[in-house]
């Protein structure tokens, strides 16, 4: 990581909460797992103040791939925008301002190798829904918050768990993750 990615980063920790960025620890991972496999194109969902997008978007410049990241809280997008702009990262980033739902059923058509779900949790099923049809085969999705807010989440992790075209898991992060990889072939479940 540059020096400037890593002096941001340092800097938005110490506003984490104000902001409600995922802990250091998940954006770690994050950042590891799309460079270990390879991941190009990734959608995010819930951009604050850029603090997630900079470990994906850090991670993309070294696999050539693309962040879309969406956001109704202009003001936070806004801030999202100077920090990537400093950190040399913005041709990396497209960001979408307004309601995600709305964004990702009218406005994207391009597929997703990984979506990273960490908006308002109660919407994190009709997330998933819309999701569903734009992440490839293979790719992954990720999605914060799942033990902290494990009741608003319920109905999310029922149906991604209960899919046969997932294979699913949760993390045991900060505030815990969950990642639901899509498979190839569809599960037969007993
Ligand atoms: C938990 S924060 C995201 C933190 C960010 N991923 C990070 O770790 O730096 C959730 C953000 O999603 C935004 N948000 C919540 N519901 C949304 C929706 N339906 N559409 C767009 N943005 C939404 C909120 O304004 C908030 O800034």
């Amino acid at each position: 990581m540059d020096s400037k990615t890593l002096e941001i980063i340092e800097k938005l920790e110490k506003t984490s909460e104000e902001f409600w960025n995922v802990s250091h620890q998940t954006g770690n991972f994050i950042n590891m797992l799309i460079k270990l496999a390879g991941i190009k194109d990734v959608l995010e969902i819930g951009t604050s103040n850029g603090y997630s997008g900079l470990w994906i978007a850090e991670a993309l410049k070294t696999t050539n791939g693309h962040l879309t990241t969406i956001e109704f809280w202009e003001k936070r997008q806004c801030l999202a925008k100077e920090y990537f702009e400093y950190c040399g990262l913005s041709d990396v980033v497209t960001f979408k301002t307004g309601q995600a739902y709305d964004i990702i059923t009218n406005e994207i058509n391009e597929k997703f190798d990984l979506v990273f779900i960490d908006a308002n949790k109660q919407e994190y099923i009709k997330f998933f829904e819309a999701v569903h049809p734009l992440l490839k085969k293979g790719g992954v999705i990720l999605a914060d918050n799942i033990i902290s807010h494990a009741k608003k989440v319920q109905p999310f992790v029922d149906a991604v768990s209960s899919h046969n075209e997932y294979q699913t898991q949760i993390l045991d992060l900060p505030d815990g993750l969950l990642m639901a990889y899509k498979l190839q072939e569809s599960l037969c479940r007993v």
